[in-house]
């Protein structure tokens, strides 16, 4: 007589219950790890077309971040400065170096510096600089010292833990009135930890977690 059901078959429902768990691991994986802080593109640098250094011009020559990212108050979006910005400085100073050639040939040409986004978020998640800035949220909490770069790194993992874990906290980051966001040196005080705790119990500074602020 043929056997309908081989013996192996009396297996199938410890190897369904083994699936079942394995799946379950999973989406805890997934999910822990999408939602964790860690997930991460901390550290990329990419080469620049032109070796241009925030360390030189933001930090050692002390330029505001805000006379090349005009737009980082005002908008979502902080822009890179056109070449324009640049050559306010560079029609004259250091013409002899190849990089200020390469600077001043594209604004000649009238074609724009292809500078490559080091700093970037999926489309479905909404991010707006102003709504930062406009409550005392500084560069540096975010983009980490900029200052002290040669070439732009990501320092921070952008994941979605990570901007819940300032929107459950954000008093560590709130600079008190009269400190620029600019300012790359700052550190929280006891003062400036309790006017940010005045704030927030007001609720004049209401940073969201539900679903839809960021995913519109
Ligand atoms: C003289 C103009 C200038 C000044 C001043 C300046 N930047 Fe920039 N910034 C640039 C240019 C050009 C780029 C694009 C090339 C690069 O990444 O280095 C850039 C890129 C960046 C990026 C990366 C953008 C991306 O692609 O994700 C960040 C963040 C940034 N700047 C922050 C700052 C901060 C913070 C300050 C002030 C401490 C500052 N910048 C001052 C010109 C400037
Ligand atoms: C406020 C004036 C000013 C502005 C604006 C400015 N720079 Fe400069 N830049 C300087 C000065 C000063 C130096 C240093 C010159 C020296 O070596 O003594 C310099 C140096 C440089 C160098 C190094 C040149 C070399 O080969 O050593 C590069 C590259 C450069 N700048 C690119 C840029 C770019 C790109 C922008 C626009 C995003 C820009 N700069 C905007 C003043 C400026
Ligand atoms: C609360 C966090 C946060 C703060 C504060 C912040 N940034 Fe950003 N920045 C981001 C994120 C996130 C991105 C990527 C945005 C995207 O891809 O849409 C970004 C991107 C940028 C870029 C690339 C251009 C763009 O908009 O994609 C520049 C330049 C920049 N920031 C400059 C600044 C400067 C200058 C300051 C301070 C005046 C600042 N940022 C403050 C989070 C922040
Ligand atoms: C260092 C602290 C900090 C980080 C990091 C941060 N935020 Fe915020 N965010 C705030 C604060 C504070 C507010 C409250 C602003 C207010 O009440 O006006 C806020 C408000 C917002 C708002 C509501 C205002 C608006 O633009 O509609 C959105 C959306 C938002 N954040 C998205 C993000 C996203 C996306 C990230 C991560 C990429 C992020 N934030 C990272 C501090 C932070
Ligand atoms: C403060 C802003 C913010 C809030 C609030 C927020 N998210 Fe996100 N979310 C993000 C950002 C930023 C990313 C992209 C992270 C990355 O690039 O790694 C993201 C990514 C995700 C992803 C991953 C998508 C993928 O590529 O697999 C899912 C799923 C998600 N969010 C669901 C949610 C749900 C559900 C909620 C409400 C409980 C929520 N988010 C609330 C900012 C937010």
């Amino acid at each position: 007589m043929s056997v309908i059901f081989p013996k192996w078959t009396n297996q199938i429902p410890t190897i369904a219950a083994l699936s079942a768990m394995l799946a379950g691991v999973c989406v805890v994986g997934i999910v822990w790890y999408w939602f964790s802080p860690k997930h991460t593109d901390v550290g990329y640098a990419p080469k620049q077309p032109i070796a241009y250094s925030h360390k030189l011009h933001a930090g050692l020559m002390g330029m505001d971040c805000r006379y090349c990212h005009t737009a980082v108050e005002v908008g979502p979006h902080a822009n890179v400065p056109a070449s324009e910005t640049c050559m306010n400085c560079h029609k004259g100073v250091r013409i002899d170096s190849p990089e200020i050639q390469k600077l001043t040939a594209a604004h000649q040409a009238g074609l724009p510096v292809h500078w490559d986004k080091v700093h970037l978020l999926p489309d479905y998640a909404y991010f707006n600089h102003a709504a930062h800035i406009r409550v005392g949220v500084g560069c540096k909490s975010c983009h980490g010292r900029v200052d002290q770069m040669e070439v732009v790194r990501q320092v921070e993992p952008l994941s979605m833990g990570w901007c819940l874990e300032c929107h459950r906290d954000p008093a560590p980051h709130l600079r008190p009135e009269g400190v620029a966001v600019t300012d790359m040196e700052w550190l929280p005080t006891s003062d400036s930890l309790s006017a940010a705790a005045a704030r927030l119990e007001a609720r004049e500074i209401r940073p969201p977690e539900h679903c839809s602020a960021c995913h519109r």
